[in-house]
């Protein structure tokens, strides 16, 4: 028999490729999106042709619809993507952030906690409530603190990370307080197929491509820590199948590149899969006005994760930007689809009025 999990943002970046590790390891997939800006169909290509996926349209902050699939289903776990992920939009509009990072987690977590007292001892017992949470909660680092780990404060400095913190909070005390079996996850920076280009390494490829300029935030001085989707998926497999309720986990590469890193290795993989007819993809860098709070430094200790999960990084980042760009080279339709009127509202309203002539 088959176990059966519910994916919240089933239809975003993350979510649709964690549905694809999933269905390959066997589960049975109930699929939940509402299909904002960020979830697209086109994720789910691959899994629409698999019996074991079901997709439904619908908001985590619906406790009604959420309580029903997960009883029509008789879901084993529910893994929460579903979120608004994107610090710059925050700044600018942070309401959206807490109605659907916060107050959609916590109706989330209602469905879950009623659905999950109806089920038997045992069924109980291997229930997880997996919340996708994020490293930002923890702040930034200077260059001389060590690694954010499990235990690290909460100190969160954006909009969106404070929202994500929020979400947290609401998912531990649903652990303590009702007994539901919750683990939380904060994974650092992820990059691979299908990421909105909002995000940095995809917006740079795009951008370059396109023959626009490659904003880089600051000094381009500021670290994270980036980890190929398909290694944090794996390592989501592994707290289904290993995790304790209660715990958290950090997930990361564990190695932290700059930002002008990142776009200066973006440039030199694309002036060999794609050369220019002159000159080199780095000309069209161009370093614009930071972003307000811009955390400094990311980096993650994952021992926990290495330890009781037996995780550790598949992909080295070479090998993941290239297979990245050959992905956004061989998915131009998916990319021109993405360039909707809202998309590009986005990025005139975002670097219209940031750069610095
Ligand atoms: O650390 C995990 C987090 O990583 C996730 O929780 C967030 O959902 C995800 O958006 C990401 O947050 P970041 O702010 O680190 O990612 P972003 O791709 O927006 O930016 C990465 C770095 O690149 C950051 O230091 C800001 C910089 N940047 C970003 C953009 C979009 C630029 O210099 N220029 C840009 O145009």
């Amino acid at each position: 028999m088959f176990k059966t999990l519910l994916v919240t943002g089933a239809a975003g970046f993350i979510g649709s490729n964690f549905v694809d590790a999933a269905l390959e390891k066997g589960y049975r997939i109930v699929a939940l999106d509402k299909l904002n800006y960020c979830g697209n169909l086109e994720n789910l290509v691959d899994a629409r042709q698999n019996d074991r996926f079901t997709f439904i349209e619908g908001d985590v902050a619906d406790t009604a619809q959420v309580l029903a699939l997960l009883q029509t289903y008789q879901v084993n776990s529910v893994v929460h993507f579903a979120a608004q992920t994107h610090v710059d939009r925050s700044i600018k509009d942070p309401r959206a952030f807490i109605e659907d990072n916060v107050v959609g987690s916590q109706h989330l977590l209602d469905a879950s906690l009623q659905y999950w007292k109806t089920l038997d001892e045992a069924s109980q017992r291997a229930y997880r409530h997996i919340h996708i949470s994020t490293d930002e909660v923890f702040g930034d680092l200077t260059d001389d603190e060590a690694p954010f780990t499990e235990t690290s404060p909460y100190r969160p400095n954006s909009p969106y990370s404070a929202s994500k913190a929020a979400a947290d909070m609401f998912v531990r005390a649903y652990g303590k307080t009702y007994g539901l079996p919750v683990v939380i996850v904060h994974p650092s920076n992820n990059y691979g197929p299908r990421q909105f280009p909002e995000k940095l390494i995809p917006l740079m490829i795009q951008r370059a491509l396109a023959g626009d300029t490659l904003p880089i935030y600051g000094t381009g001085k500021n670290r994270r820590d980036w980890m190929h989707v398909s290694d944090h998926c794996r390592a989501l497999l592994a707290v289904i199948e290993k995790a304790k309720a209660n715990e958290t986990f950090n997930i990361g590469s564990g190695i932290e590149t700059t930002n002008i890193e990142i776009v200066e290795t973006l440039c030199a993989i694309l002036d060999q899969k794609r050369p220019k007819a002159d000159g080199h993809y780095r000309d069209q860098i161009e370093f614009v006005t930071d972003r307000p709070g811009h955390d400094w430094r990311y980096a993650m200790d994952t021992n926990k994760a290495h330890e009781h999960l037996g995780f550790s990084t598949g992909v080295s980042l070479q090998a993941g930007l290239e297979a990245t760009v050959d992905w956004y080279l061989g998915n131009t339709q998916w990319v021109e689809h993405i360039l909707s009127g809202q998309y590009r509202q986005w990025i005139d309203s975002q670097y219209g009025v940031k750069r610095e002539d």
